[in-house]
């Protein structure tokens, strides 16, 4: 079989590797993929967003199956212009993505079938929205309705960074049209929980649990990431909240998107919040998360492949999905600087033995060298028979990577470790 996988970070290579244990893949196209990832994938050069370019690479390359995983394809309508051209896909259609490109569209969902999130008002007027939070509860958190690079969440700890968030997302417009409406909703508290789920539109199967660490500094210090490490499962994960979230959010939801005729096929990701009333939803994305993926995918120990091709011809429900009773610990190293500015072009030494536990998400070829080229450059993970364990090998792993300004937090981990009563 001919793959073809649309994307080009960390999430990407780690599907790419578990894609690549299938007997009857002969070859995995990564549209554009990166350097990082020449060992496993063969690099095209062709862009994610490039839809067109998209379907003619696999029409050409008479590509036997389709993975989009970003969301910014998945919103435009990849896989619809794949699927048109009868090549199945792994991913949603739009009319589906949507759930992750609009956030007045899922909260509205929420909201009409009883799904539990946060209260919320929407706003398509900014002098509207800036005389709410004048009197609205503190703190309260703004969110653009579109997509924003993972940057559209604003937590206002006050009316003014309540109303500068409001002014930059609808008058200055930092998220361009994505901020042409804006969701204000309640604040809420508890430990944080990713589920990512397998879903054909009839059958729901959630991944195993995971946490993910998305300020840049210890001790959740520092700016918004796209995410500095994972782990799984998650401790806050409990059996009990796993069986809530089925019957109070996962079902819902698989139902409500049916019942509006947009049927989603692909990995659902739950962005939860386990609050003293119980687990709510706090966002969902079309998508595998990054780097959810990179700690839940080692732990897999069905063939992937064969369930993306499963929920695609809709019999998930004949899949036994199975996990490994063990740990996983991700890393990401990082540029120095990042999210802001950083600098790129620093040459990476990956020990070979290595390798097969890194997952590249920002590096380029200079003079046959492999050489820094983004903000996150590259996870590395561990898997155990426990979290200390998983944790202690992922680090020993990253001590033995090396490049210029590379910078990686200390503390992945700590927090699950600590809900496990095994800080240190
Ligand atoms: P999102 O991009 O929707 O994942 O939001 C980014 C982060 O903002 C989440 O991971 C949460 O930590 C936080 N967040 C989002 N919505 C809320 C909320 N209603 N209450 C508290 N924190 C939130
Ligand atoms: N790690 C969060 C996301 O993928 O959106």
């Amino acid at each position: 079989m001919k793959v073809l996988v649309v994307g080009s970070g960390g999430r990407e290579h780690a599907i790419i590797k578990k894609i690549k244990e299938n007997k009857n893949v002969e070859c995995i196209y990564a549209l554009p993929g990166n350097a990082g990832m020449a060992d496993d994938a063969v690099l095209t050069g062709i862009k994610a967003d490039d839809k067109a370019g998209i379907v003619k690479f696999a029409l050409d390359s008479k590509i036997d199956y389709a993975v989009v995983a970003p969301d910014n394809p998945l919103v435009d309508g990849c896989v619809d212009a794949l699927e048109a051209e009868g090549i199945p896909c792994f991913g949603p259609q739009a009319k589906a993505a949507i759930i992750e490109g609009s956030k007045v569209f899922s909260k509205d969902l929420m909201k009409k079938y009883g799904i539990p999130t946060a209260a919320y008002e929407v706003f398509s007027d900014a002098k509207a929205a800036q005389k709410y939070v004048e009197s609205c509860p503190i703190p309260t958190v703004i969110k653009a309705d579109g997509l924003a690079l993972g940057k559209g969440v604003i937590i206002a700890m006050s009316r003014e960074e309540a109303k500068d968030a409001i002014k930059s997302i609808m008058e200055d417009k930092q998220f361009g049209d994505s901020g042409n409406n804006i969701v204000i909703e309640e604040f809420l508290e508890g430990p944080e929980v990713s589920v990512l789920s397998f879903t054909d539109g009839k059958t729901v199967v959630p991944m195993i649990s995971s946490m993910d660490h998305k300020r840049a500094m210890d001790g959740d210090q520092g700016l918004n990431t796209g995410g500095m490490g994972t782990i799984a499962p998650n401790p806050y994960y409990t059996k009990e909240v796993a069986d809530r979230c089925m019957e109070e959010i996962f079902l819902p939801t698989m139902a409500a998107m049916n019942k509006e005729g947009r049927t989603f096929k692909g990995c659902l990701y739950f962005g939860l919040m386990i609050t003293k009333d119980g687990p709510k939803v706090i966002e969902y994305n079309c998508r595998f998360g990054d780097p959810e993926t990179q700690v839940v995918l080692p732990l897999l120990k069905t063939d992937l492949l064969d369930v993306m091709m499963a929920v695609t011809e809709e019999r998930l429900a004949d899949i036994n999905v199975e996990w490994a009773d063990e740990s996983a610990c991700c890393v990401i190293m990082a540029s120095k600087g990042y999210p802001q500015s950083y600098e790129k072009g620093y040459e990476m030494d990956i020990p070979a033995d290595v390798k097969p536990c890194v997952y590249v998400a920002g590096a380029a070829e200079k003079d046959g060298k492999l050489v820094t080229n983004g903000g996150r450059v590259l996870g590395c993970t561990a898997t155990a028979a426990d979290l200390p364990a998983a944790i202690d090998a992922a680090y020993k792993m990253v001590k033995r990577i090396s490049f210029g300004n590379a910078y990686y937090r200390n503390d992945i981990g700590s927090k699950a470790l600590a809900a496990l009563g095994k800080d240190k």
